[in-house]
Formats: structure tokens, C-alpha cells, sequence
């Protein structure tokens, strides 16, 4: 099967799917830097996840997926890899890795660990060879080397711009000293995009998945898992200026959703299979549609793809309704289940998105200069019923760490304490993604509130966290966390996550209502209360007296 081929393996109708764990999975994002520092740093780290993976199996999650921990000068918090088989010791090492995974397949929990394979940092050992191999050497053939144009070669081989802001491209000092070639890094200069048609890179990877597979992980997110293949003759290409940062809403990009990336994942996906277990492979893809997305996902090549199109729709019951029917209805042609996913390390906290009166395309961030800023109530509530509609979609879903306390956004990061490449790429004109990814609280009354044992904490976390702190909401039965369980325990219970949704009829616009098995879900995403229909109440994101569903609230109810 070629690569170009695409439309007509759409269509590919399969056999039923199986009963794989990861169809219905409930999938927790740990950000490991942010999530609890057990060396006191001020960095989370390994053990930090081990020592709390109690929690986790108390949350009721099915697995969990960590971002990037391996070597890594951090540039992009990780996502610049300088050895993909180590541990960065900011994290621990490679026996701490073992024994989280231990513990966590001890207590039932799957370990799905980032893989970067767009990019690796320019301090790999690779791109040093290159740099001092010189121009048409095999070392440059495993990266994006070009001559620049111009007379003396001072401009660059083409216009496109670096998600982060600024050029994709970097020139370099030759050995000599002379100015040289320049590569090209889709992000930030520190992350040179490698050539993805050099078998040699194909090989590296091969092995790079087996040494995680080896080890015992179940499955890897592929990060930016749409741009690894990039259009022949590299041509020309200028985003819209309201573009999201990956891509999301254009199509015919000549660096995303190339035809060639599919024979990648066919291979890994035999490689995979190659494993006991069911080990999974999840697309971090931005592309504009469900039905595009899909492509990533057919029989042979990847298991999962984030749902980006749901997490991009706003409050909005038409846009709710259109958007899961298209999930459904792509994903299903292809034999996958959907995701669901609403925040995530790349992308404003969903308690604050959902709030936010301002247009705000992905990757810009919030800050406190920003139009639209969100009322926190408003959003919270929000958040909760968003997050309650959510879990009874059939399928599997994403739940980011920090979620489940209800935590916003941090809005009022003062500059000089960002880290984003984004916010230093554009001068300050992009916060970037620094707000969701701040430490989150586990102790109301502990220093870093129980993140870090010294106090310590690599992005301030705001005084209003002491509140939203586990221990506080542990006990409390309104809480974000026992609504949290409380779903997570009821989807289980009634199976939602294998099975199918029928929308139900009768309500005001507004309200979006299905039934998924035996339980009937009622989100009212209007501004006025509707009148619920019979049933028990088994979980509601806010108060439902008087047999009345306020405004953004969502409830589960079953037959009486
Ligand atoms: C997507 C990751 O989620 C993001 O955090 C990172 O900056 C880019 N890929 C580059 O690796």
C-alpha cells in the first residue's frame, strides 16, 4: 500500500473492533514537572508520580500518559530530546522509571510515555555530528540542512514561520567560522527537525520504541505526529494570522498531514503488534476535522488520535452536538473508538477557556494583558459540566492533571518568571503555555502546597490554590475531585465508555441530552434552568433541587 492512497483507505470498512483496554480508557496526563517534586527542587519528578499513584487509582483512571522525562537541556520543557533512551535527572533515572511503572501496573494502571519524533534537541549527538560534519554529509542528511537563499546564501530556503513565532529556520557558523547552511526547526531553534525520507532515521526510531516497549510501557503519544513528512521541494507557506499554533484549522499545510506520514505509522503499528498487550499508539495531531483526523487512526496504523476538534468547540450546544456526531461517525468508519479530550499542557485550562469572551487561538495563551479575560465562576461551572458531558461519550478520554481540582488558569505569571519559548519567540506577544502548567496543589497547608517538600516550584503558583489543594476537596462532596470520581466510578459502573449514544429529542436548543446505555445525560449549556427528566440523579457538575437543571450544569441520571 502506498502512501497516496488516502481517500481511498478511508473507506476501509473492518472487522468489529475488539475489546482492547484502550478503546474505553480513561487516560490521565501527568506533566511530570509540574506534578510533585520529590527531590525538592522544585521540578517534579519520578518518584514524585510514584508516590502518589494511590491517588490516581482513588481517582479511578485507567492509565496514565507522561510527558516527556527523558534527557533533555529543557528548552521546551522536555520536548527537546537530547537522549531518548535516559532519564533527565531532573526526573531521576531509568530505575526510577522501572519502579513507577512497576507500581503503577501493581495497582491496574497503564504507562503510555511521550515520544518525540519530529525533533530532537540540537544538543542530541546527532545534530553536534552534524553541525560539525559539514554540507552533503550523511551526519546533515539526518536532519533538515539546506543552502539559504540569496547571492551568499543569507536568506533562508523558504518563508515558513516556527510554531513558537519567528523563522523556521536557523543558519549556522560553519566549522571554518564562515557563515553556513541553515535547518529547519518547525519550533524552536533548539529542536531541528529531522529528515524523516533518511531510512537512517526510520532505523533510530524502530529501535527507540522497542527500548520503552522492552521495558514494559503500554503504548507512546506521538507527538506532533501530523508534521514529520514535510512537502517535496519545501515550498512556501504563510498561515493565516489567527492560525492555532499547530495547525488545527488549515488545511494543505506543507509542513502538517502530509500523505507520507501514514507508512510511518503502519510500521510502528506492526512493530507494536509485535508485543503482548495491547500497546497503543495515540496521534497528537492538529488537524481541522474529525473526519481528517480519523486518517491516523485507520486499522493499521495508529490506535488513537486526541480529538482536538472537541476540545476546540466552544460552549456551545449546536457546535456540541455537530462536533460529537462527526467523532462518532468518522472515528467509527475506521474501526477506532473517539476521544475526548478537553485540556491539556498545550492549551488554556478548560475552567478558564470555556469562560473566555475573547477570541484566543491555541498556543497564545492567556495573560494580564489578554481581551476576554474569564469570570473564574462562570468558568468553573462550565468546566464541570463540560467535563460531566464528557465522560459518558463512548470512547476513550483525557483528563489532564490539575483538572480534576477544577484549576484555572494562571493568568497573572508575571514575565520574568515564563518559560515558554512562545513568550521569548514573540517578544511577549504570545504568553503562551506557561498558565496551565503550574505546579498543582496537594496540601492546603504545606509549603508549595505539598508540591515540592522545599517550597520550591518552577512557575509560581497563586495564593487562591491553597484552597483548591486535594486534601481540601478529598472530603468534601461538591468538590471538582469527588465530581471527578464520582464519574469516573459511574462510567465504569455503567459502562459508558463501550457504549453508544442516542440523542433525545424535546429540549430547548441549548441543552444537549443523549443516552448512552442506561444512563440518560442532560447538559444544559443555555443561560436559563430546564426541568430534568425522571430518574435518579447519579452525578451533577452543580445543584439540581427542585427537579430543575441550572444554567451550565450537566447531569447523569438513571431509570428509577
Ligand atoms: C506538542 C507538544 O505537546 C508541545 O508541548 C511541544 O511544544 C511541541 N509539540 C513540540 O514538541
Amino acid at each position: 500500500m502506498t502512501s497516496t492512497d488516502t481517500s481511498e483507505r478511508t473507506d476501509v470498512i473492518l472487522a468489529s473492533p475488539g475489546a482492547e483496554w484502550w478503546r474505553t480508557a480513561v487516560i490521565y496526563q501527568i506533566y511530570p514537572r509540574s506534578f510533585a517534586d520529590s527531590s525538592g527542587d522544585g521540578i517534579g519528578d519520578l518518584p514524585g508520580v510514584t508516590a502518589h499513584l494511590d491517588d490516581l487509582a482513588d481517582l479511578g483512571i485507567d492509565a496514565i500518559w507522561l510527558s516527556p522525562f527523558q534527557r533533555s537541556p529543557q528548552k521546551d520543557a522536555g520536548y527537546d530530546v537530547a537522549d531518548y533512551r535516559d532519564v533527565d535527572p531532573l526526573f531521576g533515572t531509568l530505575a526510577d522509571f522501572d519502579d513507577m511503572l512497576a507500581a503503577a501496573h501493581g495497582r491496574g494502571i497503564r504507562v503510555i510515555v511521550d515520544l518525540v519524533p519530529n525533533h530532537s534537541s540540537d544538543q542530541h549527538v546527532w545534530f553536534q555530528e552534524a553541525l560539525a560534519a559539514g554540507p552533503g554529509s550523511a551526519e546533515r542528511a539526518r536532519y533538515m540542512f539546506r543552502d539559504g537563499q540569496g547571492e551568499n546564501g543569507e536568506l533562508p530556503p523558504n518563508n515558513w514561520e516556527s510554531v513558537f513565532g519567528g523563522p523556521a529556520w536557523t543558519r549556522i557558523a560553519e566549522s571554518d567560522g564562515t557563515p553556513g547552511q541553515w535547518y529547519l526547526h518547525i519550533f524552536d531553534a533548539s529542536q531541528p527537525d529531522f529528515d524523516w525520507s533518511n531510512e537512517i532515521v526510520r532505523d533510530e526510531f524502530r529501535s527507540i520504541l522497542r527500548f520503552w516497549l522492552d521495558r514494559g510501557v503500554d503504548g507512546f503519544r506521538v507527538d506532533v505526529a501530523h508534521g514529520l513528512v514535510k512537502a517535496e521541494g519545501l515550498p512556501d507557506y504563510t498561515p493565516p494570522a489567527d492560525a492555532d499554533s499547530m495547525g488545527g484549522g488549515e488545511d494543505d499545510v506543507p509542513y502538517w498531514g502530509q500523505d507520507g506520514v501514514h507508512d510511518i505509522y503502519r510500521d510502528w503499528h506492526a512493530l507494536l503488534a509485535e508485543y503482548a498487550g495491547d500497546r497503543v499508539l495515540a496521534a497528537e495531531a492538529w488537524l481541522p476535522t474529525p473526519e481528517k483526523t480519523a486518517l491516523w487512526v485507520r486499522h493499521d496504523e495508529m490506535h488513537q488520535a486526541f480529538n482536538f476538534a472537541y476540545l476546540e468547540t466552544g460552549w456551545d450546544a449546536d457546535e456540541l452536538r455537530t462536533v460529537i456526531d462527526q467523532s462518532l461517525a468518522a472515528y467509527h468508519a475506521v474501526g477506532a473508538p473517539s476521544t475526548w479530550v478537553l485540556s491539556n499542557h498545550d492549551v488554556v485550562r478548560h475552567a478558564s477557556r470555556l469562560a473566555l469572551t475573547a477570541e484566543n487561538p491555541q498556543g497564545h495563551g492567556i495573560g494580564p494583558d489578554s481581551p476576554g479575560k474569564p469570570i473564574p465562576e462562570v468558568g468553573l461551572r462550565r468546566a464541570r459540566a463540560a467535563t460531566t458531558l464528557m465522560l459518558a461519550l463512548p470512547g476513550s478520554a483525557y483528563v489532564y492533571q490539575g483538572e480534576e481540582l477544577g484549576l484555572p488558569e494562571v493568568i497573572d505569571i508575571p514575565g520574568d518568571a515564563r518559560q515558554d519559548p512562545t513568550w521569548f519567540r514573540t517578544q511577549g506577544e504570545r504568553y503562551g503555555r506557561d498558565g496551565c502548567r503550574v505546579p498543582i496543589p496537594w496540601t492546603h497547608d504545606a509549603p508549595a502546597y505539598g508540591f515540592s517538600p522545599s517550597g520550591a516550584s518552577w512557575l509560581p503558583q497563586p495564593a487562591e490554590w491553597a484552597d483548591l489543594a486535594r486534601d481540601e476537596q478529598v472530603s468534601d462532596p461538591e468538590s471538582t475531585l469527588s465530581l471527578y470520581r464520582a464519574l469516573l466510578s459511574a462510567r465504569k459502573a455503567h459502562s459508558l465508555g463501550s457504549g453508544d449514544l442516542a440523542w433525545i429529542d424535546g429540549y430547548a436548543d441549548d441543552v444537549v441530552a443523549f443516552r448512552n446505555g442506561d444512563v440518560t445525560v442532560v447538559a444544559n449549556v443555555g443561560d436559563q434552568p430546564v426541568a430534568l427528566p425522571a430518574g435518579n440523579v447519579i452525578a451533577a457538575s452543580g445543584p439540581v433541587a427542585g427537579g430543575m437543571l441550572p444554567a451550565d450544569t450537566a447531569v447523569w441520571l438513571a431509570a428509577d
